[in-house]
């Protein structure tokens, strides 16, 4: 009984000592491998340099993204491809583009972010093609990499 108190004494003052110099819980470690806060030193992603309305128009147009991807995943859910295809061309395509650059009203992008944008209209073009096939796995493929396009700029650029 004795042992034992001094057994739990030992551990209980173990997690403490480890608790003050911040090695547990373990959990710590994984937290370090997680995406830097915004705007910290370590958050290497360019600012975008722009008027509060064209910042505006940006998240309007990309929460408009966001919703158009439940769109598609809901209308392949239906197995309704044909209306899966037209969202992904007209509210994810190049029609997209030429919107969202009117609401932006000429803001100064860099160069690669205006890359990135052509490539994740792209990616949804062959996104709309390869729903066309009518099978689940070059759709899902294509729709991971419209995805990743959305990823590859979010983690360059921030407002
Ligand atoms: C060419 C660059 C680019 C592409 C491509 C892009 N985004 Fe964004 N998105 C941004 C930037 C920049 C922000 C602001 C991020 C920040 O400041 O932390 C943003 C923010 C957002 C937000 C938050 C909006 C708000 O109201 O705050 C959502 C949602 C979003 N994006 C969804 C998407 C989706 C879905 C896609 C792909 C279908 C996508 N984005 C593609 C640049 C991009």
């Amino acid at each position: 009984m004795a042992s034992r108190t001094v057994g739990t004494g030992l551990i209980a003052w173990l997690v403490a000592g480890l608790l003050v110099i911040g090695a547990w819980p373990p959990a710590m470690e994984a937290a370090a491998h997680e995406p830097s806060q915004p705007g910290s030193a370590s958050d290497a992603r360019v600012r975008l340099d722009l008027k509060p309305d064209q910042r505006e128009a940006i998240k309007l147009t990309m929460r408009e993204h966001l919703e158009t991807l439940e769109a598609i995943v809901a209308a392949l859910g239906r197995q309704d491809y044909r209306k899966a295809a037209d969202i992904a061309h007209l509210e994810l395509g190049f029609p997209k583009h030429h919107e969202a650059m009117q609401r932006e009203q000429g803001a100064a992008l860099p160069k690669r972010y205006q890359e990135l944008a052509i490539e994740h209209h792209q990616a949804a073009e062959t996104l709309a093609e390869a729903i066309a096939t009518h099978e689940m796995t070059p759709i899902l493929r294509q729709l991971e990499n419209t995805i990743r396009a959305c990823t590859a700029c979010h983690k360059a650029y921030r407002l």
